[in-house]
């Protein structure tokens, strides 16, 4: 379940030694250094430069092949995945859409309809974070897909809490160089970064439109998690702007949803120091150490921040950091026998069965994946060399709450990675006025988690949920992203 987040990813391996002898190395402390001042020195002009290209109409849009049939929506047919449990009806497609043809990337997508009048329900497109892990393993296989994979990696079962229930949903493997999705110019991987990204997405989105023209100018959503508190504002601040420029009607963007997201740098990793000692997982000598040691501004840590960074490290164990009263993964999946797979209870070990599942040369065919022979397996989560991440996501968010369209930010409270209080440490630095102070929203008669409608955005928290919301609360996941298509607050009951 390692979905790194640049910063996160760091501290969490830092912290959490969960998935190397239980030491922190200097070397991951300093590469967060690293990290954090080019960050910062960098921070004006990345803000200035970052969308830049966006203003001019662009070399990009020459150079790229809008609209080139180059696949179909009857050849990217579904009938059905091997061995998917009987009796489910709704249309699933997945293939490749190339997005540069001259580099020859190519990203592969799995969409799937809702089972009834799908032609009436919004399009969403779902996007996991990383950078550098899979929508499709992660979001579609472990969160909020129709299929979970049981236990033996070969079977499926079914998640009645699917989010296809509510809208059609693409899940996109992004960017090149994650999952099935490649480049034919493997240098490509040494220059991912945010700008890319943003850029590919949109020319999927434009291809992808034109191979299912029914969709064109439906109501359409963008959500994700994680490292896509970058990818979804950067995607549909691309759109917007694209929208002015090019007068682009087809892309008809209503809002985005981005859970546990990683927004800026600076207030994840305090609010990381801040989330561990509310909840008890280190101690006061601890904490005060690294407030009065750490400089997260600057990023240039001293020893003694070192220092304190890793008794804390000692101090919180072995847990899962992106689901602090979870269970881990101990038994290697292959000793195991088949157990059918329940939706009440995470089972830890799940990504090993997707990996299982996934790499079966029929399951790769069924899904027209891997068409090119792809030289390595399929992975969670690829190593990308990232080149391009702008400190803060603040700006973009600004604009886009000015631009009206919805936004919702909605938390799992139970994350250290991306945790709740980040997301509330960001949402102060909006300075929004309420419109809705908080309240607990109910599911089943239980209390879901709590809202605040604030003038322009939405935030929500799932109560007893990690990182991956729809993973851990499947049923309460629902019921929110339900509300948030409807445009209402969750229930108040
Ligand atoms: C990548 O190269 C393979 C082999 O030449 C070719 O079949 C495929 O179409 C190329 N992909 C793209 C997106 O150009
Ligand atoms: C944009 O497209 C619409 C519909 O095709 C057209 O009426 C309008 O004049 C266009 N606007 C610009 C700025 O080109
Ligand atoms: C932290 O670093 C920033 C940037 O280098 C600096 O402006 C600030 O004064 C420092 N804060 C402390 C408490 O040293
Ligand atoms: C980092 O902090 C040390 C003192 O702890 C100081 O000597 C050094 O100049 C600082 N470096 C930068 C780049 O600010
Ligand atoms: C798996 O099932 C087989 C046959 O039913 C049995 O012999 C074996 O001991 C089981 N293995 C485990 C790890 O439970
Ligand atoms: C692609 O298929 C080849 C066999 O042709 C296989 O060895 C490789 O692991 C697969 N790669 C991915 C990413 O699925
Ligand atoms: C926050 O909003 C209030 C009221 O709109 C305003 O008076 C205040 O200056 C704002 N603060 C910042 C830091 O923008």
């Amino acid at each position: 379940m390692r979905i790194p987040v640049i910063i996160g990813l760091v501290l969490f391996s830092l912290f959490l030694c969960m998935y190397s002898p239980c030491h922190a190395s200097r070397s991951e402390i300093e590469y967060l250094q690293k990290m954090m001042n080019s960050q910062s020195s960098s921070l004006g002009s990345v803000l200035d430069a970052n969308w830049k290209h966006l203003n001019s109409k662009d070399s990009f849009f020459s150079s790229m092949s809008i609209g080139q049939k180059d696949g179909s929506m009857e050849a990217d047919k579904v009938d059905s995945l091997p061995r998917q449990p009987k009796g489910l009806e709704f249309n699933q497609y997945a293939g490749y859409v190339t997005v540069d043809a001259y580099s020859g990337r190519a990203l592969f997508y799995y969409f799937v309809e809702s089972p009834q009048d799908s032609l009436r329900k919004p399009l969403v497109l779902w996007l996991n974070g990383g950078p550098g892990c899979s929508s499709f393993g992660v979001g579609a296989m472990l969160e909020l897909g129709p299929f979970r994979v049981n236990s033996d990696g070969e079977t499926l079962y079914a998640n009645e809490y699917a989010w296809n229930k509510v809208a059609n949903i693409i899940f996109l493997e992004s960017p090149a160089g994650v999952g099935f999705s490649y480049s034919n110019s493997t240098s490509d991987y040494k220059s991912s970064g945010d700008k890319r990204t943003a850029d590919d997405t949109y020319m999927f989105l434009i291809n992808w439109l034109e191979r299912f023209p029914q969709y064109k100018g439906r109501d359409f959503y963008i959500t994700g998690e994680s490292y896509a508190g970058h990818y979804v504002p950067e995607l549909a601040d691309t759109i917007i702007t694209k929208k002015k420029n090019i007068n682009h009607t087809n892309i008809n963007l209503k809002g985005i949803a981005i859970g546990n997201g990683y927004f800026d740098g600076v207030l994840n990793f305090k609010a990381m120091i801040d989330y561990i000692w509310t909840h008890a997982l280190n101690s006061d000598e601890t904490h005060e150490a690294i407030l009065s040691t750490c400089n997260f501004t600057s990023g240039n840590f001293s020893e003694k921040c070192y220092n304190a960074l890793i008794s804390a490290s000692m101090e919180i164990g072995n847990i899962d950091g992106y689901n602090i009263y979870a269970p881990i993964c101990h038994v290697l999946p292959k000793a195991k026998n088949k157990t059918t797979s329940s939706m009440k209870e995470i089972d830890p070990c799940a990504e090993f069965y997707v990996i299982a599942y996934l790499n079966h040369p029929e399951v790769q065919q069924a899904l027209h994946a891997n068409i090119t022979g792809l030289p390595y397996p399929w992975t969670v989560c690829s190593g990308l060399d990232w080149n391009d991440t702008p400190i803060t996501m603040l700006p973009t968010i600004k604009k886009l709450i000015a631009s009206g369209i919805r936004v919702w930010l909605y938390s799992g409270d139970l994350d250290i990675v991306c945790s709740v209080t980040s997301t509330r440490y960001f949402i102060n630095k909006l300075n929004l006025t309420i419109k809705t102070p908080w309240r607990p929203w109910y599911t089943n008669e239980e209390v879901g988690g709590y809202v605040v409608g604030y003038e322009g955005l939405t935030f929500a928290t799932v109560r007893g949920a990690g990182h991956m919301v729809p993973r851990n609360q499947p049923e309460r996941a629902l019921a929110m992203i339900t509300s948030f298509l409807k445009g209402e607050l969750p229930p108040i009951a």
